[in-house]
C-alpha cells in the first residue's frame, strides 16, 4: 500500500480580527514554519495518538505559543499557529487534549476557546509561566510540551527543569542553531554569557578560548543535550535541521522522552527522506 503524504490542512481563522504572528521582522514567518515545523508537530501528534488513548488527562503545554495564527511571507492568507495545529490534530485523531496551556497572548487562548478547546491560560514570559503550567498539571496526566522560542536566550534551562518535574512528559524543543552560529563565537564574554541561561555552566566545561567556531557550536549543543538528558530523558536520534532562505540552517527540533517508544515514533517521523542527499549537518 502506498503511504499517503501528510499535508497540513489550512483551516479558517476562528477569530480573524485578532492579532497575527508575522515573525520577528513583521514581514511574515518563513515557509518552513508550516512546511517543516508544524508538519512535524502534526505528524508527531498523529504518531503518538495511540499512546494517549488510555490516558484520561492529556495535556498540551505551549509556553511560546504567540497569538495562535500566522502569516507566511508572500502568502495572502493566514494559517494556524502551533497550539491550534495541536488542538485540531488532537480532535481529528479523536483523542482531544483535555487541557491546553498556552502562554502570553490572550489571542491564542481566545482562538482556542472559539474552537471549544479546554484552555487554561498563563500570562507572562515563559520563564515565569512554565513552572506555573507544570504545577497546574493534574497528577497522572500525560503531557506534551512544545517549547518554541525564537532564540536561545529565551530557552532558559529552568523552563525545561520545571517541566521535567512532571513524571509523564515528552518535550519537543526548538533549538536555534542560527543564534548559536551567529553569537557563540563572538570573542566577547558578554556575548557568550547570553547562552548561560540555556545551558548553565557550559563555559566551565567547554574550552571556549581554544576551540574553533565549529567545535564551539558542537560543544555547546552537545553540552545542552546532555544537560537535558540529565533531567532523566532520552532524546530521539533524529534532530531535524530546519533550513530557511538560501538553505541557511535555522534550528533543530529535538524530541525528549522517558519512553523509548516515543523516541522511536519521532525518529520514524523525522528521519531524512534521503540521508545521502540531505545530511543533517549545520553547514
Ligand atoms: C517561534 S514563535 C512561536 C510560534 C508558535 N509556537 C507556533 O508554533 O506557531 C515564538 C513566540 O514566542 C513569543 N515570545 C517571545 N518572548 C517570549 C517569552 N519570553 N515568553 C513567552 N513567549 C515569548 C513571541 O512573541 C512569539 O510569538
Amino acid at each position: 500500500m502506498v503511504k499517503q503524504r501528510f499535508v497540513l490542512p489550512v483551516d479558517p481563522d476562528p477569530c480573524p480580527d485578532l492579532m497575527i504572528e508575522r515573525g520577528p521582522k513583521g514581514t511574515g514567518v518563513g515557509r518552513w514554519v508550516p512546511d517543516d515545523k508544524h508538519t512535524l508537530l502534526a505528524k508527531w501528534l498523529g504518531g503518538t495518538r495511540q499512546a494517549r488513548v488510555k490516558w484520561p488527562q492529556r495535556i498540551f503545554i505551549d509556553p511560546f505559543c504567540g497569538p495562535g495564527r500566522l502569516q507566511v511571507e508572500g502568502e495572502t492568507f493566514t494559517r494556524d499557529g502551533g497550539a491550534l495545529v495541536a488542538w485540531r490534530q488532537s480532535q481529528a485523531h479523536a483523542v482531544p487534549f483535555t487541557h491546553i496551556e498556552p502562554e502570553r497572548t490572550a489571542a491564542c487562548a481566545t482562538r482556542l476557546r472559539a474552537l471549544n478547546a479546554p484552555v487554561q491560560e498563563f500570562t507572562g514570559p515563559a520563564a515565569e509561566t512554565a513552572p506555573k503550567m507544570a504545577a497546574a498539571v493534574p497528577s497522572g496526566a500525560l503531557v506534551l510540551a512544545y517549547i518554541d522560542p525564537y532564540n536561545l536566550s529565551y530557552l532558559g534551562f529552568d523552563i525545561l527543569k520545571a517541566l521535567a518535574k512532571l513524571p509523564k512528559v515528552d518535550l519537543l524543543v526548538h533549538f536555534s542553531t542560527m543564534d548559536l552560529q551567529r553569537n557563540v563565537d563572538i570573542a566577547l564574554d558578554d556575548a557568550r554569557a547570553r547562552f548561560d541561561d540555556a545551558a548553565p555552566g557550559w563555559r566551565d566545561h567547554i574550552d571556549h578560548a581554544q576551540l574553533a567556531k565549529v567545535g564551539l557550536r558542537e560543544g555547546f549543543f552537545n553540552y545542552w543535550l546532555s544537560a537535558v538528558k540529565g533531567l532523566d530523558f532520552t532524546s530521539a536520534r533524529h534532530m531535524p535541521l530546519i533550513r530557511g532562505d538560501r538553505n541557511a540552517p535555522l534550528y533543530r527540533l529535538v524530541e525528549f522522552s522517558r519512553h523509548p517508544l516515543a523516541n522511536k515514533i519521532w525518529d520514524d517521523i523525522a528521519k531524512p527522506a534521503n540521508l545521502e542527499l540531505f545530511p543533517e549537518t549545520d553547514g
